[in-house]
């Protein structure tokens, strides 16, 4: 695993978006995974920055995006499916086909989880996918307890993290109890991962899944599973890694590194 501290929020965001280049330069039809939330939106905003003023090109691009509230209709303004469109889709030149996002009003869930994992087989698996973390430790929507080897399916949300997404609803009441999404095991398929994460808030998730065992309770500790996991924090997410200065010691180093 390898982890890189940035000053803050906007630097953290910009090497997120070095790295979506780094992948869609050598593989100009990668297929990307996608995350919402608060923390991946500089990323978005950096790179339709780069399609707009630097012609960035995602026209032979496919998505899959990690979750989504069940109940909430694709035109809720707090849907996965509305937040997408508004932050990134709608802004660059991703083909509307390409597009995938689970399904938060199918009639049949179970149907819907298998085909979604189908689709993501059928289009060659994820080259590189984003994630945040949740303050209980979760990746997508996989709570505390949640097999390492799941697949997309239903969860129910946590209290936590449906008090910690409250702030996007009026009420607390109206935030969805269940949602869909890709599985820890459908996430460590993908060929590479990024997970990003700022603010104190996140310090102690991010501790628990760089530091700590491997264990379903902190579902991003799955990440020390993967080949190639990227975790991206900033300072104050960084605070309370114990081996802090080592992670900043090796990042320093990288450049001199012998390339092969
Ligand atoms: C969203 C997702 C979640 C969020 C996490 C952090 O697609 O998969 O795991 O990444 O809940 O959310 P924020 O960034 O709002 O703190």
């Amino acid at each position: 695993m390898e982890i890189i501290i940035k000053d803050d929020y906007q630097q953290m965001s910009r090497t997120a978006a070095e790295i979506v280049v780094e992948v869609l330069n050598t593989r100009p039809n990668a297929v990307f995974g996608m995350a919402t939330g608060s923390t991946p939106l500089g990323l978005y905003q950096e790179l339709v920055r780069l399609h707009k003023q630097e012609q960035l090109d995602f026209s032979r691009v496919t998505t899959f995006n990690l979750d989504e509230y069940v109940g909430l209709p694709v035109n809720h303004p707090q849907s996965y499916h509305y937040f997408m469109h508004e932050h990134f889709f709608k802004h660059v030149n991703i083909p509307a086909q390409n597009i995938n996002i689970p399904s938060g009003t199918t009639s049949n869930y179970r149907a819907f989880c298998e085909w979604y994992e189908q689709r993501i087989t059928e289009c060659g698996g994820i080259d590189l996918q984003i994630l945040g973390i949740g303050s209980d430790g979760h990746i997508a929507f996989n709570e505390p307890a949640s097999s390492l080897s799941s697949r997309t399916r239903l969860k129910t949300l946590s209290k936590q993290t449906i008090d910690d997404n409250a702030r996007f609803f009026d009420r607390r009441e109206e935030v969805p109890v269940y949602a869909i999404t890709m599985g820890v095991g459908t996430i460590l398929d993908a060929r590479k991962l990024i997970l990003l994460a700022s603010s104190k808030k996140k310090a102690k998730a991010i501790a628990q899944a760089v530091e700590g065992p491997v264990t379903s309770i902190v579902t991003a500790s799955a990440l020390q599973l993967h080949p190639d996991a990227t975790v991206l924090v900033d300072q104050e997410a960084a605070g309370q890694l114990a081996m802090r200065d080592y992670y900043e010691f090796i990042y320093a180093a990288k450049p001199g590194a012998p390339r092969t």
